[in-house]
C-alpha cells in the first residue's frame, strides 16, 4: 500500500474504533493537519475545557498536551482520558512544580494565586483560580482583591496582562520556550516582506513582541480575527500547526508563519498512529486520584464560571 493508502486505511480504523468504544476525540488547534481532521472538536484551551465539562462519551482522546488531557480528566472524571502518547508534556507548566509553588506560599500567605491552565493538576490543586489566553482578561477586569497577586507560571503572559490592564501582579520565572524565542527581529523581517499584512501573535510572545502587532490574543481570538476581518493577508507569530485551521477555514487569505518557523515538539509527538495506539489500549491514560480532582478543579470550575 502506497502511503496515502496506508493514511486512509489508519482513518479508517480510527472512525471504527471511535464508534465501537464510545469515545471522542478532542484536538488542539497546534497538533498536526491530519490529526485536526479527524476530531470531533479542534479549539484553544478554554473550548477543549468547555467540551470536556460537557462530554458523555466513555472515552476522550485527547490530542494535546498532558495538561491538557488533565483538565479534561477534572473536567469530565467518569470518562477515561486517553494520551496519544505519554511523551508529550508542556514544559513551560513543568516550571512551576508543587512543591516550590507550597515553598511560595509559605513564604507569602498573604497572595492570591492565579494560575494559567499551563500547569500540572497538582499545581492547580494549590491555586485560587485558573485563567487561559482566552478568558484571562475578562476575568483578571473582574477580580476584586485587595490581596497582593501572583500570576504563574507565564511571565510573558503575566506582564502583558499587567500592561494591558495596569495591573501589578508577582510573576512567576516561567515562560513557554516556543513564544518566548520569537524575537522582534523575525517579525521586522516578516513586516518587510508583507508590510500590509496585519501582525497576530499569541500572548505568549515577550512584550516586546506583542507591542509590535496589532493583535495578541489565544489560538482562538487568532482563528476568529483572521476569520472576521477584511484583510486578505497575515502574518502568524505563534506554533506553526494554527495554519492548518487558518488555511482550511480561509482559503481565500495568505497567512505567513515566521522565520525561524515556531514549533512546539510536544505537540508534534501526537501523530495519526498515536490516535489509533489511544483507541485500541495501547496509548496513555490519565490518571488523576479522586482527592486531587476534588482540590485541582475547583479553580477551574471558578474560571468557567466567570468566563
Ligand atoms: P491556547 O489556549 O491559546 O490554545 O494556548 C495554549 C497553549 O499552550 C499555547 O502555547
Ligand atoms: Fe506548552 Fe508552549 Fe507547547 Fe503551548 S506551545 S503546549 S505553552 S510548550
Amino acid at each position: 500500500m502506497d502511503t496515502s493508502a496506508n493514511t486512509q486505511k489508519l482513518r479508517e480504523d480510527i472512525l471504527e474504533l471511535k464508534r465501537q468504544k464510545n469515545a471522542i476525540i478532542l484536538a488542539h488547534n497546534y497538533v498536526q493537519g491530519d490529526v485536526q481532521d479527524i476530531a470531533d472538536f479542534v479549539g484553544d484551551s478554554l473550548e477543549l475545557s468547555r467540551k470536556a465539562a460537557e462530554n458523555h462519551a466513555e472515552n476522550i482522546v485527547f490530542c494535546g498536551v498532558r495538561f491538557m488531557g488533565e483538565t479534561a480528566k477534572l473536567l469530565s472524571p467518569r470518562a477515561h482520558v486517553l494520551m496519544p502518547t505519554q511523551h508529550a508534556g508542556c514544559p513551560m507548566a513543568d516550571m512551576c512544580p508543587p512543591h516550590e509553588l507550597r515553598q511560595f506560599k509559605e513564604d507569602h500567605p498573604d497572595h492570591f494565586l492565579i494560575a494559567y491552565v499551563n500547569t500540572t493538576a497538582e499545581t492547580k490543586a494549590l491555586v485560587d483560580l485558573c485563567v487561559t489566553s482566552g478568558n484571562a482578561e475578562k476575568i483578571l477586569r473582574k477580580i476584586d482583591t485587595q490581596r497582593p497577586i501572583l500570576f504563574l507560571p507565564d511571565q510573558n503572559l503575566g506582564a502583558n496582562l499587567n500592561q494591558k490592564l495596569g495591573l501589578h501582579m508577582d510573576l512567576w520565572n516561567g515562560c513557554c520556550r516556543s513564544h518566548n524565542r520569537i524575537a522582534t527581529e523575525a517579525i521586522e523581517l516578516a513586516k518587510q516582506h508583507y508590510p500590509d499584512a496585519p501582525v497576530l501573535v499569541h500572548l505568549e510572545c515577550r512584550p516586546e513582541v506583542v507591542a509590535m502587532a496589532d493583535a495578541a490574543l489565544s489560538t482562538a481570538g487568532i482563528l476568529a480575527y483572521a476569520k472576521n476581518s477584511t484583510q486578505k493577508s497575515f502574518i502568524i507569530g505563534t506554533e506553526s500547526g494554527i495554519l492548518h485551521r487558518l488555511k482550511k477555514e480561509n482559503p481565500d487569505k495568505d497567512f505567513h508563519g515566521l522565520w525561524p518557523n515556531v514549533i512546539c515538539p510536544d505537540m508534534k509527538k501526537i501523530t495519526l498512529q498515536g490516535v489509533h495506539d489511544a483507541l485500541s489500549g495501547k496509548g496513555f491514560e490519565i490518571q488523576i486520584p479522586d482527592e486531587l480532582i476534588a482540590k485541582a478543579v475547583a479553580p477551574i470550575q471558578r474560571m468557567l464560571e466567570h468566563s
